[in-house]
């Protein structure tokens, strides 16, 4: 069996999709644990459900580092300081740098509530009813240059319903979130995962 893949967790807010990772690595047979949560806000219940799992949290705050690619070189640091193999996004909302994706290249996920391509960016299940899709979705994918471009990784579609509102369908999605997180990150430290362009093949 391969090593215990270190994961570094950046997240700003509520982290539910943390607390799915967290999760996952209570379980013995998981290839993964979460080993450094950073935020770039203070208050981020992200920060209090690493702490209850006794994982380190760190507030790193972007005003005391002025320009981004500063702040993101000191995140670069805190990751490799703790031996971080992949890094996952989970609702950090933060644009990142060229600079820092480059570092990360290939190590670097996040998810996204939209099925991919489609309501890339900020209130993608808004986006999604506007639009009147009738099926939505979560995605997981590695993270290039662009806002929300890169390789997918795995993906779960939920019907929209008539009566949905942003709060019902976003509750649906996160369902599905909480579920293939975990799994994506699964087969990355499986080995499981090539990338080939714009394509992911999971061996
Ligand atoms: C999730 O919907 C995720 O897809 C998006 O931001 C939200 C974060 O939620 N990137 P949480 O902090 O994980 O609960």
């Amino acid at each position: 069996m391969s090593p215990i893949l270190r994961v570094g967790v950046l997240a700003s807010g509520r982290g539910s999709n943390l607390q799915a990772l967290l999760d996952a690595g209570t379980r013995l047979d998981y290839p993964a644990r979460v080993v450094v949560v950073v935020s770039d806000r203070e208050d981020a219940r992200a920060l209090e459900r690493a702490t209850a799992a006794g994982v380190t949290a760190l507030f790193l705050n972007p005003k005391d580092h002025g320009a981004r690619t500063a702040y993101e070189a000191v995140l670069t640091k805190t990751l490799e300081r703790h031996d971080v193999g992949l890094v996952c996004l989970a609702g950090f909302m933060r644009l990142l740098t060229p600079v820092f994706v480059r570092v990360w290249q290939g190590r670097l996920m996040n998810i996204h509530p939209s099925l991919l391509p489609a309501f890339p960016g900020l209130h993608a299940q808004r986006q999604a009813l506007d639009h009147g899709v009738t099926v939505a979705g979560a995605t997981v994918h590695f993270v290039d240059e662009g806002v929300d471009t890169g390789p997918i990784v795995l993906q779960a579609a939920v019907p929209v319903q008539a009566t949905d509102t942003e709060e019902t369908l976003a509750a649906r999605i996160l369902v599905e979130e909480h579920r293939i997180y975990p799994e994506a990150v699964r087969l990355f430290a499986e080995g499981r995962l090539h990338v080939a362009g714009r394509k992911v093949s999971i061996r």
